[in-house]
């Protein structure tokens, strides 16, 4: 079934999800009469968005087949034109395990590893012979992919050299000039207040949104895709919740920067610490962890003006207060995993740390749907710390679940997966469980005091 093209689409949100979408839109012949606009609070590129960084790691290899099939899909187009210009490098990711290391054993490396490469067809060896996978079984055989580092970086493991990383904020330059270039789409700024609902009990519609300063945009579909600011304008309780994840940063000189550029991505799985490879002098540690929550009293989102509030975790960044920095809780994970691995870079101060934001669902299933109360109401958002390899190919997808398009077999599966929840998470804040590191339960409030 195909929707009625609606005349106009605000787009609240200029991120992964925003601005793909955008640029989705834009080329359908259908919507060259819809006025389509994306509004985000900072100017572009938002410094503080979860899509903005140095770098993000490309790693096809799912568990789950639908986000492995999509994630192929965007490979590809990362190894073309998108990635080009050192948008996207083919550095290999490295898994990294010691023997004491729980969640993957060394039965899993030996055993179901080299199962998953041989019935995918990937070759095995040495990425110098055309391998894809290369299985490390000691210490010496890391040392030999992953180069000149001289601390102990793990005891087996295996390199999958078909990941790589991309280059996060200039992938997002890349696509806003694609996005300018179709001349479809305007740019505003300002921030939403609240959504703008109608009075109707009978018939709940979203016709636009209210800004800080109290004017209106009135759109016929309004789509909110403002990662994990979105729980501000949404009651989303027990549905998708902010995360805070740690990132820090050293320079490195131009011979440091030679000696560890062409090294592989490192990835511990059971503390979630891993290390990109440096480009530009730049070395990024952080973390894939359950987060800092950040619970905020707030105007109820849906029931504006009534002095209704609910309590959610919400984004905290520079923003919002330039000294904030990663509490010493993360601040240690990074330093010990970065002495650990670089001693030599041990005790080179962070140039600059931040707090980054995941959209956090239970499932770590993203949230793209019609809202099931609103008309007029479409949300893009819910990323689970995984949304940015999709950038090439995340537009069109959720294009297709807003017209309601089935293009292939993944179309289904992807529209079931993120169709708006059934159920809640059993409490409010959502902590996903997908192989996080860190301790689960952290409140940002209370790892700042004990900095
Ligand atoms: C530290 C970190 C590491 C990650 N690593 C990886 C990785 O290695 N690989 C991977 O695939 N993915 C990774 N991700 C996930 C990926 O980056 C996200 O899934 C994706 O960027 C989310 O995009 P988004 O559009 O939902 O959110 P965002 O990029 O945050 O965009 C939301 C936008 O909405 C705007 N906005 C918010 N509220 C309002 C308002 N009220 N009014 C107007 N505008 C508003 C914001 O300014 C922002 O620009 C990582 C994320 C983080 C934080
Ligand atoms: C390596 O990546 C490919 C996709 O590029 C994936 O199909 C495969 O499962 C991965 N192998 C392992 C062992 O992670
Ligand atoms: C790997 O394949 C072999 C041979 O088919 C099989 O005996 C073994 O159980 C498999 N191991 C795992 C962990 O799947
Ligand atoms: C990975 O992290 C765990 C938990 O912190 C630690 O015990 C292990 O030694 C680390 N392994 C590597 C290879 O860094
Ligand atoms: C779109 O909105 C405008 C004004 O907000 C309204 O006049 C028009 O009827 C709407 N069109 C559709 C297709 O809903
Ligand atoms: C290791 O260092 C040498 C000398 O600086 C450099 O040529 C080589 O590329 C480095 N290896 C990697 C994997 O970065």
């Amino acid at each position: 079934m195909l929707k009625d093209v609606p005349s106009s689409v605000l787009i609240v949100g200029s991120g992964v999800f925003g601005l793909s979408t955008a640029y989705n839109l834009a080329q359908r012949p259908e919507f060259k009469d819809t006025k389509v606009t994306v509004l985000d609070r900072l100017d572009f590129p938002a410094h503080d968005a979860a899509s903005i960084d140095s770098s993000r790691i490309v790693r096809p290899d799912y568990p789950d087949a639908a986000y492995s099939k999509l994630a192929a899909q965007a490979q590809k187009l990362w190894r073309g034109d998108f990635g080009a210009e050192g948008r996207y490098s083919e550095s290999g990711l490295a898994i990294l395990l010691d023997d004491e290391d729980s969640k993957l054993g060394r039965a899993y490396m030996e055993g179901s590893l080299r199962n998953v490469s041989l019935k995918l067809g990937l070759k095995q060896g040495p990425r110098s012979e055309g391998g894809q996978v290369t299985v490390l079984d000691d210490e010496e055989a890391i040392k030999g992919v992953v180069k000149n580092m001289s601390g102990h970086i793990g005891k087996l493991g295996y390199v999958n050299w078909t990941s790589g990383w991309a280059h996060a904020e200039n992938a997002m330059l890349h696509l806003r000039r694609l996005v300018e270039a179709t001349n479809r789409v305007s740019f505003q700024r300002g921030e939403v207040a609240h959504l703008l609902f109608s009075p109707s009990p009978s018939s709940p519609t979203v016709s636009g949104v209210v800004l800080n300063d109290a004017s209106e945009l009135r759109a016929n579909l309004t789509i909110l895709a403002t990662g994990a600011w979105t729980p501000r304008l949404l009651d989303l309780r027990g549905i998708a919740s902010a995360s805070g994840q740690i990132l820090a940063y050293i320079d490195l000189t131009p011979s440091e920067q030679e000696k560890l550029g062409g090294n592989p991505c490192m990835l511990n799985e059971s503390s979630g610490m891993f290390i990109i490879p440096p480009a530009n002098n730049v070395l990024k540690v952080a973390r894939h962890g359950y987060g800092y929550a950040n619970p905020t009293t707030i105007p109820h989102p849906e029931r504006p003006g009534t002095g209704e509030t609910i309590t959610v975790s919400l984004p905290r960044t520079k923003t919002d207060d330039p000294h904030l920095n990663i509490p010493a809780e993360g601040d240690r994970a990074c330093r010990d995993f970065l002495k650990r691995c670089i001693p030599e870079l041990g005790d080179r101060p962070w140039t600059h740390t931040r707090i980054c934001w995941y959209t956090d669902t239970p499932s770590s299933d993203w949230l793209i749907d019609y809202h099931p109360t609103y008309s007029g109401l479409f949300v893009a958002t819910g990323g689970s710390g995984h949304g940015y390899k999709f950038l090439p190919v995340i537009g069109e997808r959720i294009a297709e679940v807003l017209m309601e398009e089935t293009r292939d077999e993944l179309s289904e599966e992807l529209r079931r997966k993120w169709s708006w929840p059934k159920e809640k998470f059993r409490t409010e804040h959502v902590w996903t469980d997908d192989w996080r590191g860190g301790a689960k339960g952290m409140i940002l409030d209370e790892e700042l005091k004990k900095s």
